[in-house]
């Protein structure tokens, strides 16, 4: 199998054939062999006693035709027994195929899940979160369908057409002259059915994916769309992505209705009578073969029935494989290089001409700079200087263009993803909380840590109090996208989660903030704390932090300007010169390039 470059690992998943959506559902069909297996047993069994069914009946009738006698008593056993074991495979071949179904889809879901965190953030910064959630549920289930009832009812529609093909033959080889034009006639139709529905069912997935992207972006942006008051034009634009969505299936249920086999089968069968009462007038069978012979015939009307919305399934598993499979197959830029080094980091930074952009335009131009382990930077700069993506490059979150990032002088490249990025902390720009109590959400990333360490750790990061404020203590769950807290709450919470995991480089980018002074001491004091004994980045327009780095770093549209303290940059650097002279004397609230 080809590697595939992965942040991310999960040592037992399986192997499966990811080389084309057929591969890679019979991979995963083959992972339970015992099933399919099972289900084309039961599947046999069954039909055949099904047409056994139909024989005996045709035999009896020739039975009561001879007149009465005690021979039609076995003749009645054998059917009723025949029944029974319909009856009996019938449950093993559903049970067997549920399991199927059922096994399958967790496992493709496990895989999606898998396969979504062991992509790129580049990969992530890209894609609809509503899309990825549609492959997750909707597509997942159409596998699901797909193999029960859909393959199953392949299958059984198969053997219900061989089986009683076999019988019609060994009841009289010329019965099956009408059977096989039928056959031709309901291959044809099919082939056509199934090349206008593929197009179709496609088209449906992607609707869907695209409508629930939408639902999550507007419930995600719900307070932007009401103080803009855009729910009115919100609505119609989804209800116009709605209306395409029902015009699919509208266009799905007029090539349905167009499917005229069912017609064929109905003149065929009329046809057979016709043609088996010609032989019985002939001498050539008993009317009790005739009958038989129509029982048999009638199975037919099954398979007709039945491929019809058997493909349909299959079709719409096979499109849900292939969007799933798209996903798992995209490749990233980042692996995790799991031979990479794993030590200690002592916390220097060194950036080496590097220059990184997003989509081709440079973000980041010829960035040159060295910090000493333990030192506190500040990083200054307007606003999309490139602030925060010069951060984004020391975890790498992303790899520069050009240029090294290095660690402790080892290239950001050749380390053990895992190891550099568990000792480097982000406490983000916009802080993100879980839906989970304050408690987990500080202990993120330490899940082993005491109650007393998450205490500690918050207690440094000027958090305790107000979390002892609220009713629930650190029992209380945060709302979703932590809504219930403030931006300095969340801040803090952040802060302690970063304190708890104890990391060798810490980064913070506090360039947002605006909060009053009183919290504003709070988080300074959080924030010297936390940089203690580490080496710590900030971003920030506070000129009181700033004051305090031991390196200052001067961004100006990606490129590094001017650095060194605040006194060097006073005298030589006319760019951070003009930072401050814009700024009131004494308090400093924000900067403006
Ligand atoms: N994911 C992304 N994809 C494409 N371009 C991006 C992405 N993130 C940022 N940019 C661009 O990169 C430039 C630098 O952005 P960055 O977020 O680093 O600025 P910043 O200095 O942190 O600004 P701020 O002070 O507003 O946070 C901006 O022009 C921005 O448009
Ligand atoms: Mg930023």
């Amino acid at each position: 199998m080809e590697t595939v470059l992965r942040e991310f690992h999960v040592e037992d998943i399986r192997p499966y054939n990811r080389k084309s959506p057929l591969h890679w559902v019979l991979s995963h069909l083959m992972r339970y062999p015992h099933l399919p297996i099972l289900m084309v047993v039961a599947s046999l069994v069954n039909n055949t006693a099904y047409g056994n069914i139909q024989l005996y009946i045709g035999k009896s009738f020739d039975q009561v035709l001879r007149g009465p006698s005690g021979a039609l008593v076995p003749l009645v056993l054998v059917i009723v027994a025949s029944a029974v074991l319909q009856g009996l495979t019938g449950l093993v071949r559903n049970y067997s195929v549920e399991t199927l179904a059922q096994r399958i889809e967790r496992d493709c879901r496990e895989e999606y899940y898998v396969s979504l965190l062991e992509k790129s953030q580049t990969f992530h910064g890209k894609q609809r979160v509503g899309d990825l959630m549609s492959r997750a549920t909707y597509d997942v289930h159409a596998l699901n369908l797909m193999f029960s009832p859909g393959l199953m009812l392949i299958v059984d529609s198969s053997l219900a057409y061989a089986i009683p093909m076999i019988m019609i033959a060994r009841l009289h080889t010329s019965l099956l002259l009408v059977p096989i034009l039928f056959t031709i006639v309901l291959v044809f139709t099919l082939l056509d059915y199934n090349r206008r529905l593929e197009p179709v069912s496609l088209a449906q997935q992607e609707q869907n994916g695209k409508l629930s992207a939408e639902t999550e972006e507007i419930l995600s942006g719900i307070l932007t769309v009401k103080s803009n008051v855009q729910e009115k034009y919100e609505l119609e634009k989804f209800l116009s992505d709605a209306r395409v969505f029902r015009d699919y299936f509208i266009q799905q249920g007029i090539i349905q209705a167009r499917y005229w086999p069912m017609l064929a089968f109905a003149l065929s069968w009329g046809m057979s009578l016709l043609h088996g009462l010609y032989l019985w007038k002939t001498g050539a069978i008993s009317l009790g073969t005739v009958i038989g012979f129509m029982g048999l015939f009638n199975t037919f009307r099954f398979v007709t029935y039945i491929s019809l919305f058997s493909f349909n399934t299959v079709q719409h598993g096979m499109a849900s494989a292939k969007r799933i499979l798209e996903i798992i197959n995209t490749q990233t830029e980042l692996d995790q290089n799991l031979q990479g080094t794993r030590k200690k980091i002592e916390g220097s930074v060194e950036f080496d001409t590097v220059f990184f952009g997003y989509n081709g335009a440079l973000v980041l131009k010829r960035i040159n700079f060295f910090i000493q382990p333990g030192m506190t930077v500040a990083i200054v700069g307007g606003t999309g200087a490139g602030k925060t993506t010069l951060t984004r490059l020391i975890n790498r979150t992303f790899d520069p263009v050009v240029g090294s990032v290095k660690i402790d002088g080892i290239d950001a490249k050749d380390w053990n993803l895992e190891s550099l990025r568990s000792q480097i902390a982000f406490i983000e720009q916009d802080v993100f909380l879980f839906s989970r109590t304050i408690r987990e959400n500080i202990a993120f990333g330490r899940e082993d840590a005491t109650e007393e360490e998450i205490r500690q750790a918050a207690q440094l990061a000027q958090a305790h109090e107000f979390i002892c404020s609220l009713k629930d203590g650190y029992d209380t769950v945060v709302g979703d996208r932590g809504v219930t807290l403030s931006g300095g709450q969340r801040q803090r919470i952040a802060i302690a989660r970063a304190l708890l995991t104890d990391p060798r480089i810490l980064i913070l980018d506090d360039s947002t903030s605006a909060i009053d002074s009183r919290t504003e001491d709070e988080i300074q004091k959080a924030i010297r704390n936390a940089s203690r004994n580490r080496t710590t980045f900030i971003i920030t327009h506070r000129l009181s932090q700033i004051r305090w780095a031991d390196r200052i770093l001067v961004l100006k549209k990606g490129e590094l300007v001017a650095q060194g303290t605040h006194e060097e940059l006073m005298e030589v650097s006319e760019e951070y010169r003009k930072i401050f002279s814009i700024l009131p004397k004494g308090k400093v609230y924000g900067i403006h390039s």
